[in-house]
Parts: structure tokens; C-alpha cells; sequence
């Protein structure tokens, strides 16, 4: 029996989901969650389309789908998802696809003022992709708060904050709850589902402890309860074009954010007792 038929008999929820990685701080591990989610999504039966929206493309590069001068990237399919959006889709493997990134989408700042289009712009992609059949759409963010951020504010159903120990992120995540709690009152929106994710975590280091503490203490409430330890394997997989689960050999890194993804998808009661890969 196929892993989801298997999984939905034991009560899996497939239904049609929006996760966005978002933090204003950078090089905290939002393009490296989203596409490691996306894998093992897929590999859990997910057919599952990344949406890059950050104009350093780092998702699209991830896995060799860096677009050309004429392959269309959100700027271009946002008002006409239906029509344009099929063919924008570049396809990683069987069940997994990406809207790949340039520096282009950088214009949305400047061309998407419009509260009415930043409202909608994110939502219309994803409308379109669950027309398509898609259960999972996973939203890369740029390390700001421009529209792009908007635009996937207003679109998603979990917003996961990643966070590492500096202190820069910490105020990345102020900043971004801030953001979300403004955005959803302007907008009207029912606030999305928010985690925190904590990645980097060193447990040689007391600053990683500490953090740990700090985020326990000020946002239990948020805080996904799996840590993402530092590893290598990241950086080794990148260099292949290639994520984490990849390859079937064990790792920490595959440990980590396989319980995220458990844990962020629901996944657990229906995968109790069943070996993992
Ligand atoms: N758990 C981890 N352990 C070790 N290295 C990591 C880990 N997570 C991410 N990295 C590395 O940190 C760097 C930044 O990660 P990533 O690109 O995912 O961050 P980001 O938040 O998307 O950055 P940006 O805001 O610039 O888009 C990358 O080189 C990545 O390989
Ligand atoms: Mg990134």
C-alpha cells in the first residue's frame, strides 16, 4: 500500500495547506527549512509546489532551477495565476514543483502598491495551485517585510518563524509578530497559525542554551518543541543540488527536521509505531 493511502487510513490530513518561512533577520535557515520540508513532504505523499519569492532566488538555485531570461516567476503569473501559472511551474521530481525566483520579483516592491492586489497576489497563486492538486504549497521568504512578505501574510495558513540564537534574530522575530499582528488587523484577515522554529542550536555553546530558555519562557505558546541542531550536512547537500533527504543514510540534520515535519503536518499519531526511513 502507497505511504499516504496508508497514512490517511491511520487519519493524516492532506487537506490543501500554505506554510511560509518568514523572518526579517537572514541566514537563519528559512530557505534550507522550506526546501527540506518540501522533500520530505513529498516523500510522506504530499504533492507539494515551492513558491520562491525571494529575488536571490537561493530555493530555485537549491536545486538547479535558477529561471531563465524568459521563464516566468511570480511577477509574472501573479494576475494571471490561471493561465500563467501551469507553465511557470518547473518540476524537481514526481510530486514536487517550484515557482522559481529572480531578481525580477524585487519590482513587486515598487509595481504591487496596491493594498487590494498585495492582499490578493499570493492568495491567487495559491488558489490556482490547489485547482492544480496540489496538497502543499511552501513559501520561501526574502529577509524583509516587503510585499512579497504582505502578500504571503494574507495567503497563509502557518507562518513558521525560524529563529537562531543571536540576537538579531530574536528582534526578527518581534519585529515579524509585530508584522503579522498589523498586517491581519489591515487587512481583516484571520491571523494565520504561527511557529517558531528554533535552528542552529549548538549544544556546545551556552548561547544556544540560553536562547533555548528565552524562547520557552517568552513564546511556549509558539515554539515548536523539536530544535534544529547546527550540521554540515546542509552545506554538503547544497553543494550536490540536492536536500537532506536525499539520500537514505542517517543524520542528524534528517533526525531534526523530520520531527518538524511530523510535527508541523500532524503526522505523528499516524506514523506511531512505523519505522522510519
Ligand atoms: N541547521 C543548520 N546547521 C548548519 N548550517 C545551517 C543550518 N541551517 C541553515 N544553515 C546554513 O546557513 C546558511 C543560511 O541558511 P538559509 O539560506 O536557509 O537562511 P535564510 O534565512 O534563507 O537566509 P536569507 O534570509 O539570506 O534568505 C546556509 O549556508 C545554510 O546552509
Ligand atoms: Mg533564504
Amino acid at each position: 500500500m502507497r505511504l499516504r493511502e496508508f497514512l490517511e487510513a491511520r487519519g493524516a490530513d492532506y487537506s490543501f495547506k500554505v506554510v511560509a518561512h518568514v523572518n526579517l533577520r537572514g541566514g537563519i535557515g528559512k530557505t534550507i527549512s522550506s526546501i527540506t520540508l518540501a522533500t520530505r513532504a513529498v516523500q510522506y505523499g504530499f504533492k507539494t509546489c515551492i513558491l520562491d519569492l525571494d529575488s536571490q532566488g537561493s530555493a530555485s538555485l537549491a536545486f538547479g532551477k535558477l529561471p531563465g531570461e524568459d521563464d516566468p516567476i511570480f511577477y509574472d503569473v501573479w494576475q494571471r495565476p490561471t493561465e500563467m501559472l501551469p507553465g511557470a511551474l518547473q518540476r524537481i521530481e514526481d510530486q514536487l514543483f517550484i515557482l522559481p525566483s529572480s531578481l525580477e520579483n524585487g519590482l513587486l516592491d515598487i509595481n504591487m502598491i496596491n493594498p487590494s492586489a498585495q492582499k490578493n497576489a499570493v492568495r491567487g497563486v495559491c488558489a490556482e495551485l490547489k485547482a492544480n492538486h496540489f496538497d502543499l504549497v511552501v513559501i520561501d521568504c526574502p529577509p524583509s517585510l516587503g510585499t512579497a512578505v504582505i502578500s504571503t501574510i494574507c495567503a497563509a495558513d502557518i507562518i513558521v518563524i525560524p529563529v537562531a540564537s543571536d540576537a538579531f534574530s530574536f528582534r526578527g522575530l518581534e519585529i515579524t509578530l509585530n508584522e503579522i499582528s498589523s498586517i491581519c488587523q489591515t487587512f481583516s484577515i484571520r491571523p494565520p497559525q504561527i511557529r517558531i522554529l528554533y535552528t542552529k542550536f549548538d549544544r556546545r555553546i551556552k548561547i544556544s542554551h540560553d536562547a533555548a530558555a528565552r524562547l520557552k519562557a517568552n513564546y511556549a505558546q509558539y515554539l515548536i518543541p523539536i530544535y534544529i541542531r547546527t550540521s554540515t550536512d546542509f552545506l554538503k547537500a547544497l553543494e550536490r543540488g540536492e536536500t537532506v533527504f536525499a539520500h537514505s543514510q542517517k543524520s542528524h540534520a534528517k533526525d531534526d527536521y523530520d520531527l518538524y515535519v511530523r510535527s508541523l503536518l500532524h503526522l505523528d499519531s499516524a506514523l506511531a509505531g512505523e519505522e522510519d526511513d
